[in-house]
């Protein structure tokens, strides 16, 4: 089975299992609402894949832990499109999940996938318990106060915004915690892998500045030119389109260098590249671009 469809066939058995006879039926559909069809699923893939180039000796899970990834990182995006944040009507090309359901329910649903995240780890202890551990610390302290996506989010209600380390909770830490929970489940140390998410994570954040830019909503499946109208700080404002093509390469090469080394340092490496491609804009699609 290819990484995405494990992905998919995974996450769509937990949001099944949450839906139960007895479930308030707009939340779970809500739930199902939020994940399928789903965006890119680059996170838990990073996931799958540090996990593969470290041998996946306890692939049952690697899936929870990809699936669990997933599920905060949509839960995170339901909460962003909320008017008290961003306020976004679409979200992957259909109607945000407040939109579609009402604003209670998204808060329900957000809250119902973070707390069914960290379920599906525990309930996949199974013969590793010091592993499934071991994600859940990764993931909690990935996910809230201090270095997580909370404290992300909490940056922009500060009068004054440290860049970086807005960056590296918002964004970067849901990266990282990408590489170190597929080392974890695989029975590795995760220190090793926090340079190589923090550099993926970086690489996306460019990417995704790039992309708010250069592209219109209908490609995004989002509204765009969010970061000049709301005057966020960005790579494009920073370094013009062309500085941040190259600033976006130079951290590829970076995260490929940091690479721990494993039996499956090569394929990775491919992935890195692969990935750094397919986050490149070719062309400006928005006029005036
Ligand atoms: C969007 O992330 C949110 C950001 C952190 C900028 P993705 O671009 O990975 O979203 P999906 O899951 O593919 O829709
Ligand atoms: C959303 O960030 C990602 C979270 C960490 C919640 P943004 O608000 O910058 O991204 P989009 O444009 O809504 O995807
Ligand atoms: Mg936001
Ligand atoms: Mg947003």
């Amino acid at each position: 089975m290819g990484l995405n469809a494990r992905i998919e066939s995974a996450l769509g058995a937990v949001i099944a299992r949450a839906q139960g006879p007895q479930a308030p039926q707009r939340l779970a559909q809500a739930l199902h609402y939020a994940v399928t069809p789903g965006g890119a699923h680059i996170r838990p893939t990073i996931l799958l894949s540090v996990a593969q180039a470290c041998g996946d000796s306890r692939p049952a899970l690697s899936d929870a832990a990809a699936v669990a990834l997933e599920m905060i990182h949509c839960a995170s995006l339901v909460h962003d499109d909320l008017p008290c944040f961003d306020n976004a009507d679409m979200r992957r090309g259909k109607p945000t999940v407040h939109m579609a359901y009402s604003e209670p329910l998204a808060v329900l649903t957000g809250d119902s996938l973070i707390v069914l995240a960290f379920d599906t780890i525990a309930e996949a202890a199974g013969l590793s318990p010091d592993r499934a551990l071991g994600l859940i610390r990764v993931l909690a302290r990935r996910t809230g106060m201090p270095d997580g996506i909370c404290a992300g989010q909490g940056w922009e209600s500060e009068k004054s915004v440290n860049l970086s380390a807005y960056h590296r909770a918002k964004t970067g830490a849901l990266f990282i915690a990408a590489t170190q929970m597929g080392a974890i489940a695989a029975g590795q140390e995760p220190e090793p892998w926090e340079e190589l998410g923090a550099r993926i994570g970086e690489a996306f954040q460019v990417a995704d500045d790039l992309r708010d830019a250069l592209y219109d909503s209908e490609t995004l499946g989002k509204p765009a030119g969010q970061d000049e109208i709301h005057a966020r700080p960005n790579a494009v404002a920073e370094l013009g389109v062309q500085g941040a093509i190259r600033r976006l390469k130079d951290i590829i090469g970076g995260a490929i260098a940091s690479i721990p080394s494993c039996q499956g340092e090569a394929m990775l490496a491919e992935m890195v590249r692969r990935y750094a491609e397919r986050m490149t804009p070719v062309a400006p699609v928005r006029t005036g671009a």
